[in-house]
């Protein structure tokens, strides 16, 4: 099977497929709202420390795994760890992928509509008031058939380039929109330096004020280390599947981090620099988007254009991560089951956009199914899929390495095409161990607090 095995047409291509699944709704929508609300520069830190230890190791294993195995998930796990329990591993990652997708394009579809919006200048008539911005969205997202007709919309642009294939979908979209997104957020953070006033913008994201950060801000940056790198569901697994020994997995993993956290920084500058230079409210969390900015964007110079181009920007992010969520899928009946690409993809990427019509339901929709764990069903699927389901498979591929496969095994599949960089196992070794110790700790926390009504820290 594996001697038709689609595989990337170029490194570069490979590194922008995988950063283009990293960059998304997570880096330019979540991080800048997370750091905003619990300590600025100080959440970044731990947010950072986060990626640097544990998200590190988990991409190089996940890279690893993948292009060992040529499989995904399930696959890579069952051919590993034969007849064991680990393969369970990747069902999980299936269905975290699940999970993501149906309230991922949801909000991809609430950013088509943004779009459309701000094309259309319909963001005029919010300017300065975001009360008025806030009522609109509130009115959107509740409603029954728009937010749906929106997010079907995403989900079958997600279906069109993934039924495409590894290298003639996934590849080409990546080259195309990735520089495209890095352009356009350095434009729209230098625009945002430059507007008097927005320099206080930096020093609110930058500087770091302790007292904000509790200890369950530290469980939210690693949780969100772990989602804004795609990491814990076999993402990079099913990526590294693609490749062949030639490509250097550790400078890869790096340049996918690398990128990916310097997206989410110039994300937080060119919209904090925004909205302290027109003296908007700066911790509104999520409606930082889709609130906060329609009502300050109309009051820039050509309002008009500034504000569609970050949403398409917005859109490309959300698109290029969107399509890894769907080949998790798609790739998984494609090596287990057999099927062609263009069934798995038609057939499940449709199954996924019903799930998340439920969840755009939920948020007030018609069908009530809010209660469900005291949260709509849409904030289930969050919650689930960042505080729990990444986090364990992060954990348990950690494991994995360490007790079941065995470093030396994954070391000699590491330093295929390292070429001349040296990495010592001991190091790799305790990397690995930092990063299951504490993902482990901080789930058991969690678990503890649902349980018992108080966690051990925080
Ligand atoms: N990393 C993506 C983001 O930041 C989300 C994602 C999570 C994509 C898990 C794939 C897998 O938005």
């Amino acid at each position: 099977m594996s001697s038709q095995r689609e595989q990337w047409g170029s490194k570069l291509g490979f590194i922008l497929a995988a950063s283009g699944s990293a960059v998304g709704i997570g880096n330019i929508w979540k991080y800048p709202s997370m750091a905003g609300q619990n300590g600025g520069g100080a959440f970044t830190i731990v947010y950072l420390a986060c990626i640097l230890i544990v998200g590190l190791s988990i991409v190089v294993a996940e890279f690893v795994i993948g292009r060992k195995t040529q499989l995904s998930p399930v696959g890579a796990f069952e051919k590993l760890a034969p007849g064991s329990n680990w393969k369970w591993v990747g069902f999980l990652g299936v269905a975290s992928a699940f999970v993501i997708l149906s309230f991922y394009g949801v909000v991809g579809g609430w950013i088509l509509k943004y779009i459309i919006d701000s094309i259309l200048g319909g963001f005029n008539n919010l300017s300065g008031n975001p009360e008025a911005a806030g009522a609109v969205f509130n009115g959107f997202i509740t409603s029954t058939y728009s937010p749906v007709l929106y997010q079907v919309l995403f989900m079958g642009l997600c279906i069109f380039v993934i039924v495409q294939g590894v290298k003639g979908g996934i590849e080409k979209w990546s080259k195309i929109l990735m520089p495209i997104i890095i352009v356009l957020l350095a434009v729209l953070a230098i625009r945002g330096m430059t507007l008097e006033g927005g320099m206080e913008g930096l020093s609110f994201l930058f500087n770091p004020r302790f007292e904000d950060l509790t200890a369950s801000a530290i469980v939210l940056a690693l949780g969100h280390s772990f989602f804004t790198v795609s990491l814990g569901m076999g993402t990079m697994i099913t990526y590294g599947s693609y490749l062949n020994r030639e490509q250097n997995l550790m400078t890869s993993a790096l340049w996918v981090i690398l990128l990916d956290t310097a997206i989410a920084m110039l994300a937080g500058v060119a919209i904090f620099t925004t909205v302290f230079a027109l003296g908007a409210n700066p911790a509104e969390g999520p409606g930082l988007i889709f609130v906060i900015l329609p009502s300050i964007f109309p009051q820039l110079a050509g309002g008009t254009i500034w504000a569609t181009l970050f949403f398409i920007l917005l859109f490309m992010a959300a698109l290029t991560s969107a399509i890894s969520i769907l080949e998790v899928v798609t790739a998984y009946f494609i090596d287990q089951k057999g099927w062609s690409r263009k069934k798995a993809t038609i057939q499940f990427g449709s199954i996924i956009t019903i799930v998340g019509v439920f969840c755009s339901f939920s948020l007030g929709g018609g069908v009530n199914l809010t209660g469900f764990l005291g949260m709509s069903f849409f904030d289930v699927m969050d919650y689930l899929s960042s505080k729990y389901m990444l986090p364990i498979g992060g954990m348990l591929t950690a494991i994995f390495i360490l007790h079941k496969w065995g470093l030396k095994e994954y070391m000699n599949e590491l330093r295929e095409g390292m070429n001349n960089m040296s990495v010592p196992d001991k190091l790799v070794k305790t990397f690995l161990i930092i990063a299951a110790t504490i993902v482990g700790f901080i789930i058991f926390n969690e678990i503890y607090f649902t349980i018992a009504g108080k966690a051990l820290i925080g």
